[in-house]
């Protein structure tokens, strides 16, 4: 008997969210998941540390079950209450909870194309129905559709992957005044954002906000997301959530990164002043169309040594960037994205390497 036979005919059906590549052997520039080039605040290690003593004796111990004293710092940080906040592991768990609590078959979830490829993948997951809002190559938020949608929740990622393109208040106020659904702005990439949505909780109940801490506090390794909403979602939350779902470290380290803001501030400045000089490079120095970023990596559409762009020529720039070891993202599965490459911000230093590399991909013979 093959065992996998007895599936449910949706899970036979699934097909896996792809990370981009961890390459495991040394030697890469690694500008492709968004991660923070610097190492997070000296006080993770400190608390890890700490929290596993001489012999890790606390290990043998459960964790915390709601993070608590994590949810108390993240609400202090916001201006909001305890009960405002769900911790997961990773802002991809708390994407999944939503999914599971408020899609089914008969509850659509909707999400925009481009956006962030993990929703069509958790949706699947759930057995769900999906509903889906196309941008146009300006990236401008489609406000009357998205108040319109018949989608149970929508995910809208705030700055936008993989355009980096951020979307104002204004019009995000806009949607959630006339959505009937509940609205997730997904903001990963707040923290190098001019604008975010926390100030618009108190006003609209039927707005959740989905943080993490790999990208700004450089803890992608750590694993630790949480989500703001009305206390009546995040009692939804919990009731779907494993019961230790972020584990000893992880919480421990999370709020030790928290807890040391300046350090924050300082590294979140760092990534944002070398993007916009990456960005004013390739716009105007090279003549790439870029888009304006709000995020920790720029979208841009490479152009050959013969002043061609599409799809094509993106490939040719990733495979060449690939060669000479430094990774980047091409998306080549949407008509908006495959033109493009997404390039993680990196160090000064990582980002000259891109820099001369690119510059030898124009200089070298075709096919090189
Ligand atoms: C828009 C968006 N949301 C969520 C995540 C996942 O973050 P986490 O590491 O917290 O699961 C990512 C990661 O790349 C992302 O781009």
């Amino acid at each position: 008997m093959n065992p996998s036979s007895l599936a449910l005919p949706h899970v036979a059906k699934l097909h896996a969210y792809t990370p981009g590549l961890q390459p495991s052997e040394p030697g890469w520039v690694k500008l492709n998941t968004n991660e923070c080039p610097y190492p997070p605040s000296p006080r993770v290690a400190a608390a890890l540390r700490r929290e596993i003593g001489e012999d890790g004796v606390s290990l043998r111990l459960y964790p915390n079950p709601k993070s608590t004293p994590l949810r108390a710092a993240v609400a202090q940080l916001h201006g909001l209450r305890e009960e405002n906040v769900c911790i997961g592991n990773g802002s991809d768990d708390i994407l999944n909870l939503l999914v599971r609590c408020f899609c089914t078959q008969d509850a659509a979830a909707g999400f925009t194309l481009p956006s962030y490829s993990l929703y069509p993948v958790l949706v699947g997951i759930q057995d769900g129905t999906s509903t889906i809002i196309e941008f146009d190559r300006t990236m401008r938020l489609p406000v009357e559709r998205l108040a319109a949608s018949p989608a149970r929740v929508f995910f809208l990622t705030s700055p936008n992957a993989p355009t980096g393109v951020g979307f104002a208040n204004a019009e995000i106020e806009r949607v959630l005044s006339t959505y009937a659904g509940l609205l997730v702005v997904d903001e990963a990439y707040a923290p190098f954002a001019s604008e975010n949505t926390v100030s618009l909780l108190a006003r609209y109940p039927n707005l959740v906000i989905v943080r993490t801490l790999s990208k700004a506090y450089a803890l992608a390794g750590i694993r630790v997301g949480y989500a703001l909403a009305d206390p009546g979602v995040i009692g939804l939350l919990d009731r779907v959530r494993d019961s230790y779902n972020v584990n000893r470290l992880s919480q421990a380290a999370a709020l030790a990164a928290l807890e040391d803001q300046a350090y924050f501030e300082t590294i979140v400045a760092r990534v944002k002043a070398t993007r916009d000089r990456a960005v004013r490079g390739f716009a105007e120095t090279r003549g790439w169309f870029t888009y304006p970023s709000q995020a920790n990596f720029i979208f841009t559409e490479p152009k050959n040594a013969r002043g061609e762009t599409g799809p094509a020529v993106a490939k040719a720039a990733y495979d060449f960037l690939c060669s000479r070891k430094v990774l980047v993202r091409h998306f080549p599965s949407h008509a908006l994205t495959a033109p493009f490459l997404r390039i993680s911000v990196g160090t000064d230093q990582e980002m000259q390497v891109l820099n001369d590399t690119l510059d030898a991909w124009l200089k070298a013979p075709p096919n090189a």
